[in-house]
């Protein structure tokens, strides 16, 4: 028996109906960052597994993980160990440093659309290749509050131009601050959690040395149920960094953001540091991440570039589509012209003047076979077609072809050789 191939687990196929919906999706993202000045910005697909393990951080789940590394033939390729991208802000940083974009701009604001890989468990809304469309605004003067809470309200009304109603998604709140808070956070974490180390599952107790702050986010019930016990408030923040997480939250009411705050979420990523914020749908159930974000001010120095300040975000496009349901106004753009032949000469003549009309610039399409005049008009239905242009014995005779609309069923008849006057008509 010949076998047949099934798609790897964790990554799908996006079918013609469906990428109507991503092409939408796509579209839309890249008009609202046009609107906001950013400019897309393609990176490979690998990167040395280094510049990951640097960025995301050594004891990260990602890293850790999720990593899906390349081998190649070649034994010396090997030597920098490369991996599929897990994310997008690892490159981004990688080129903006590689290409000296801080001496060509004071900000550069960038955006991305593509695939990213992550040797995840499957589940609805988790795949192993996903999308996500994200946006960097990296450069020096990028720590400012308007810049936060813009970069929030672009992802957010980017939520919104997809088609998804406001009381669809929550958007989630904090501030990690300096790496000096985040150093202090993380010992008042261990001093709070030491009495309960042995209580906490597997992944918790060696969260504990490695990534305490991971213990926050854990789902499992007793480690959420101690963590929910904690009294964590801002207090480890240094005064400058509660003053600017004040000032992004002001910028946000003045814009009329709603927001929850939150003082559990950390995020699972090293790099990040200050404003940090997740968008969730809870309808979406346990995957309910429909993007996230924040500040990364020490990223790019500590990848070797200069001292300049980030933040920027990511959506996932399958979270997006799943939460879209069967919202939004998605449907094909009709077809303008199909051509019918009633016999193989007919066909023959057909054949070159469907080329020449879509020469001119208009949707056109056949049966490529002699059929019947009532299966081929069946067929043109269904491509939603908005005029049929026919052709048998007795209009090739005439030098003519029956132009159908297929709106109004009125029917004329057009000399064969006058074109212009043809594809003027299927314009309209
Ligand atoms: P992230 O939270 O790891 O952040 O991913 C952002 C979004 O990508 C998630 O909220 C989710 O919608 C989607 N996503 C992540 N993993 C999967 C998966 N396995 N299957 C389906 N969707 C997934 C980042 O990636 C950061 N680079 C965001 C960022 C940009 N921070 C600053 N700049």
């Amino acid at each position: 028996m010949i076998k047949k191939f099934s798609l790897p687990r964790g990554t799908a196929d996006i079918l013609p109906d469906e990428v109507l919906k991503w092409q939408a999706i796509e579209s839309r993202a890249r008009g609202i960052c046009n609107t906001y000045g950013y400019k897309e910005i393609r990176t490979p697909l690998f990167e040395e597994t280094e510049l990951f393990a640097r960025s995301m951080g050594q004891t990260s789940d990602i890293v850790q993980k999720q990593m899906l590394n390349l081998m190649s033939q070649k034994q010396e390729e090997d030597a920098a160990g490369f991996s599929l991208r897990p994310e997008g802000t690892a490159s981004v940083v990688r080129s903006y440093i590689q290409n000296d974009l801080d001496k060509k701009e004071g900000l550069s604001k960038l955006f991305y659309l593509g695939p990213m890989f992550r040797g995840e468990r499957p589940q609805k809304g988790r795949l192993r290749q996903f999308h996500q469309i994200g946006i960097e605004a990296i450069g020096p003067g990028s720590a400012s509050p308007y810049l936060d809470a813009e970069v929030i309200a672009l992802s957010v009304n980017m939520l919104k131009g997809f088609g998804l109603k406001a009381d669809q998604f929550k958007l989630k709140l904090n501030t990690l601050g300096s790496a000096e808070d985040k150093e202090n956070f993380s010992k008042f974490l261990r001093e709070q959690l030491q009495p309960h180390v042995s209580e906490l599952c597997q992944d918790c107790q060696q969260r504990f040395d490695r990534n305490v702050f991971r213990i926050l986010d854990c789902k499992n019930k007793i480690c959420r149920e101690i963590v929910h016990k904690l009294t964590i408030d801002h207090t480890h923040l240094s005064k400058e960094s509660r003053q600017y997480f004040q000032s992004v939250r002001e910028v946000l009411d003045s814009l009329n953001i709603s927001y929850q705050q939150d003082v559990l979420l950390v995020r699972g990523l090293d790099y990040y540091t200050h404003t940090v914020f997740e968008i969730s749908c809870p309808l979406l159930g346990s995957q309910d991440a429909l993007g996230a974000g924040g500040r990364y001010n020490d990223l790019v120095s500590q990848l070797g570039g200069s001292a300049v300040d980030a933040i920027g975000f990511a959506l996932g496009i399958e979270r997006i589509v799943l939460a879209l349901g069967k919202d939004g106004a998605f449907s094909e753009s009709p077809l303008d012209a199909f051509f019918i032949a009633l016999d193989e000469i007919s066909l023959k003549r057909t054949f070159i003047f469907v080329q020449q009309i879509r020469e001119a610039g208009i949707s056109a399409d056949m049966g490529y076979r002699q059929a019947s005049l009532k299966s081929q008009m069946r067929l043109a239905d269904k491509r939603k077609a908005r005029y049929v242009i026919i052709l048998g014995e007795s209009e090739l005779q005439k030098g003519v072809v029956t132009v159908k609309n297929m709106g109004d069923g009125s029917q004329t008849t057009f000399p064969i050789a006058d074109i212009h006057k043809i594809t003027d008509i299927l314009k309209k």
